[in-house]
């Protein structure tokens, strides 16, 4: 398999790494604008392929698309990231020309690739994805809900004193602070609801605390995260390249699916050689359902914002 991944910075560099190091793709190619910076970044990460044992070849480019011909998969990570304060609705002005761009140039080198979105604000990049190409909607996949789930997970096995591995969690609606709808009630350590180990005010907490997962990171680090969205890409990747039929919550474009039309938001979808090969509607309780529709409003709001931006 040969993955593009757009944007050589610290998620896109981490998720070059992820995806190498768990060597399932034969080539990563790294592009980015800033001249030199996609080679430097792939000439580092080749330097440790003997020690960390992966054949996987990867390469950089400043901005050269023909490099990324015939890929499977294009990570889109281009734009800029948040920085403390912000929100991720706040980026959409500048990184809905950059992903509009990125999106045409991949797809006229690769006419069959699958398209990560990561870029921010990412339910509403790949909304306008869909929007700019008209690939259909197996082919655009937003990346949010398999890293607020790791994130859920994590406070989870922090407030049960457990390893991550114990627990189970997901997270779906909107990639953003206030949409995020975590399923603390489908939550459980070893197939036992997480409400029989913890008060409903931690597991409130826990929700608050998933919710704003990425500002709390953003606050500590002056900027994005970057490894647990790098890792979390890889995932998405390494299920398309396996074939695997693994569920995660993506933002997908949603066709009546949940009530929900003309946006793309976070739903449970199973991955495999063809993108998103279905969207999975789980039954939500009465709450669920609220703040997934109330989610989606607040989608919509954002990508309201697109028409001036790209008319
Ligand atoms: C975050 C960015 C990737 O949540 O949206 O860290």
């Amino acid at each position: 398999m040969k993955v593009t991944v757009v944007g050589a910075g610290a998620v896109g560099a981490s998720c070059a790494e992820y995806i190498a190091i768990k060597n399932f793709a034969a080539e990563v190619v790294l592009i980015d604008i800033k001249e030199g910076f996609a080679e430097g970044k792939a000439m580092d990460l080749m330097q440790t392929a003997s020690l960390n044992g992966f054949d996987t070849q990867i390469t950089g480019s400043t901005n050269d698309y023909s490099k990324t011909a015939g890929s499977d998969v294009a990570v889109i990570t281009s734009g800029i990231p948040r920085k403390p304060g912000m929100t991720r609705e706040e980026l959409i002005g500048i990184n809905a020309g950059i992903v509009k761009t990125v999106a045409t140039n991949l797809i006229t080198h690769s006419p069959n690739v699958i398209l990560i979105i990561v870029s921010n604000p990412m339910d509403t990049m790949s909304y306008l994805a869909h929007k700019a190409t008209g690939l259909s909607k197996n082919r655009i996949i937003g990346m949010g809900g398999a890293l607020d789930s790791a994130r859920f997970k994590y406070r989870l096995s922090e407030a049960l004193g457990c390893p991550a591995s114990d627990v189970d969690g997901m997270v779906i609606g909107g990639h953003s602070d206030t949409g995020m709808v975590p399923l603390i009630d489908k939550a459980v350590r070893n197939s036992v609801p997480v409400a029989e180990y913890l008060s409903a005010e931690r597991m409130g907490q826990i929700v608050e605390d998933t919710k704003v997962g990425g500002a709390t990171l953003t606050g500590l680090l002056g900027t994005s995260a970057w490894y647990a969205p790098g890792a979390a890409i890889s995932e998405l990747v390494r299920a398309i390249a396996q074939d695997s039929k693994k569920m995660f919550p993506c933002s997908a474009l949603v066709e009546g699916e949940y009530g929900l039309n003309d946006l793309s938001i976070g739903v449970p979808c199973i991955l495999g050689k063809n993108g998103i090969e279905k969207i999975i509607e789980i039954e939500l309780n009465a709450e669920e359902k609220a703040k997934l529709a109330e989610s989606a409003e607040g989608v919509k709001k954002t990508n309201d914002l697109l028409e001036g931006l790209l008319a």
